[in-house]
């Protein structure tokens, strides 16, 4: 078996607020944890204290792109360090809620910061790790919204505009051409979502 299949896999979970993903991701450790498997669930940002406290930062106070681009970042090398590679080098899998595609999706796309600096910050922030299999959970931007009013009140991404909101599902449609990305119908209804989920692992045969 060589080294990369040694480790464990890193699977991140994407789409605008309000795509349902976060029951998922539970249904999903808790299934991985019955076979046996060590699973480190986490977030970005966010993750350790440090960047816990930076998450508080991005989602309530008033910043313009570059600071946020910069917080985010700044989170993510410090969860990449304290938590995401140690469970990768132990052989845990990791189930991320988010990473690097939200920044490309909600700063690039959704705010408009130029994407070279975001390619650069990725490369110098992590070293060459990427996701193994990110689950994208994409619906419209309508569809997302109304989920959203009916659950919880806005932070500083949930209270932005239906047109914001269009232009991060295309970020992430940008994304999405890389190979690691599976694209999931959010629309549908949770079970629905839950069996392409499912088709979707079967697939790739790792578990
Ligand atoms: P989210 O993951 O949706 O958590 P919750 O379900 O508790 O609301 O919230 C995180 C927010 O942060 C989300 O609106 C997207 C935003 N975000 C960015 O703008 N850039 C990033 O790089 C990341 C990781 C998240």
């Amino acid at each position: 078996m060589s080294a990369r299949r040694a480790a464990g896999r890193f699977v991140t979970f994407e789409g605008i607020d309000g795509a349902g993903k976060s029951s998922h991701i539970d249904a999903l450790a808790a299934w991985l944890r019955a076979r046996g498997h060590e699973v480190v669930l986490t977030r970005e940002p966010g993750g350790t204290p440090l960047a816990e406290a930076l998450r508080e930062l991005v989602l309530q106070r008033p910043m313009d792109a570059l600071t946020e681009v910069l917080l985010v970042f700044a989170a993510r090398r410090d969860h990449l360090r304290g938590v995401i590679e140690p469970a990768l080098a132990r052989g845990a899998t990791v189930l991320c809620d988010r990473f690097t595609d939200a920044t490309f999706a909600y700063q690039g796309a959704g705010r408009g910061f130029e994407r070279e600096p975001l390619a650069a910050l990725e490369r110098w922030v992590q070293q060459g790790r990427e996701p193994d299999l990110t689950l994208w959970f994409d619906v419209d931007a309508v569809t997302a919204a109304a989920r959203r009013a009916a659950v919880r009140a806005p932070d500083r991404f949930e209270g932005e505009d239906l047109a914001f909101f269009e232009r991060v599902r295309a970020g992430y449609a940008e994304r999405a051409r890389a190979p690691r990305f599976v694209r999931l119908d959010a629309a549908r209804t949770p079970a629905e979502v839950r069996r392409e989920l499912e088709a979707a692992l079967a697939a790739r045969g790792w578990w």
